[in-house]
């Protein structure tokens, strides 16, 4: 079986950036066995206003100490950091941008959750979505998964028990599925998403939502449909951040075939101009992506 090192090597993939993939990959090991000593929340927010779970904590200051140590990056974008980490010591000029661990209100219920990363060249955390070298995310559910696309397609591995990830799906293409998720409370919606989630269900979509980002988003690769985390009354920038959650994820699956919008236009098209800006999020196949749109655009 190809190992994530043959297959990094097959792609030509720079040193640097096999060196940084597969640290990063590796870390799947020491934040799964974090588990059951940090399964409650901590008693600090984040800067977002959310109880932050020890486990957050743990994977944020984890990651960015392998990171500082390694040299290879000169920035972390990090969902659990109120500034953007600079390492000027680095010999490299990656920046990561990550979700440590996304979906921490399952941790306690030993749902799946994961990590969720973004790698850019030029040493800047704040770029478009399309811009992306590398995107990744390790998936702690029964296997260890780990996703990852170097602008080469969606390939998918799992860790072995001798700590090897082995590859086990190469250029994934999510299909015209009809699994649905989506967050936000029912009253809240807006019309044009209410309307939207009445057009799929009478089209025979199935709800799936299990409040973890990333594990919902790997079965919408797998299966096809749309993950929704919308625009509510009140909070008209929904919940999900564009530098660690949407980006990341929109670009694997615009390599897969599919894509992300906010309704409106290509997410991956737009500047952030801070790393912690939220935005409305619909990802998943391409179908599904064009009749959100058509939606937004009829009650617009
Ligand atoms: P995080 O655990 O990184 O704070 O992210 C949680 C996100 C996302 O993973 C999930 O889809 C969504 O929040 C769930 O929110 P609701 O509980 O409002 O559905
Ligand atoms: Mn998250
Ligand atoms: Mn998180």
């Amino acid at each position: 079986m190809t190992t994530l090192r043959q297959y990094l090597d097959k792609n030509r993939c720079a040193d640097d950036l096999k060196k940084l993939i597969e640290l990063i990959a590796q870390q799947a090991i020491p934040i799964r066995q974090a588990f059951i000593a940090n399964q409650n929340y901590a008693d600090t927010e984040n800067i977002y206003g959310e109880q932050q779970a020890a486990l957050d904590k743990w994977a944020d200051i984890h990651i960015i100490n392998v990171l500082r140590d390694s040299k290879l990056v000169a920035e972390i974008a990090s969902e659990e950091q109120p500034d953007i980490v600079k390492i000027p010591e680095a010999t490299s000029d990656y920046a990561v941008v990550m979700d440590p661990l996304d979906g921490s209100s399952l941790i306690q219920v030993n749902l799946c959750v994961g990590t969720i990363i973004g790698i850019y060249e030029n040493g800047s955390a704040l770029q478009k979505g399309k811009d992306l070298t590398a995107a990744m995310y390790m998936l702690y559910g029964p296997m260890t998964v780990l996703t990852l696309t170097i602008r080469k397609g969606v390939c998918i591995f799992a860790l072995n028990e001798e700590g090897e990830y082995l590859l086990m799906e190469e250029g994934v293409k999510m299909p015209e599925g009809n699994l649905y998720g989506t967050g936000g409370l029912k009253p809240d919606w807006l019309d044009y998403h209410a309307e939207f989630i009445r057009r799929i269900e009478n089209e025979g979509s199935k709800l799936r939502y299990s409040g973890s980002f990333v594990a919902d988003f790997h079965q919408i690769l797998k299966y096809g449909g749309i993950y929704c985390y919308p625009a509510v009354k009140g909070k008209e920038k929904g919940k999900l951040r564009l530098v660690f959650e949407a980006n990341p994820l929109g670009f694997i699956a615009e390599q897969a075939g599919g894509a992300i919008t906010d309704g409106k236009r290509n997410l991956l098209e737009v500047k952030p101009d801070t790393p912690d800006q939220k935005t409305p999020v619909y990802v998943g196949s391409r179908g599904m992506i064009d009749k959100i749109q058509e939606i937004v655009l009829e009650y617009s």
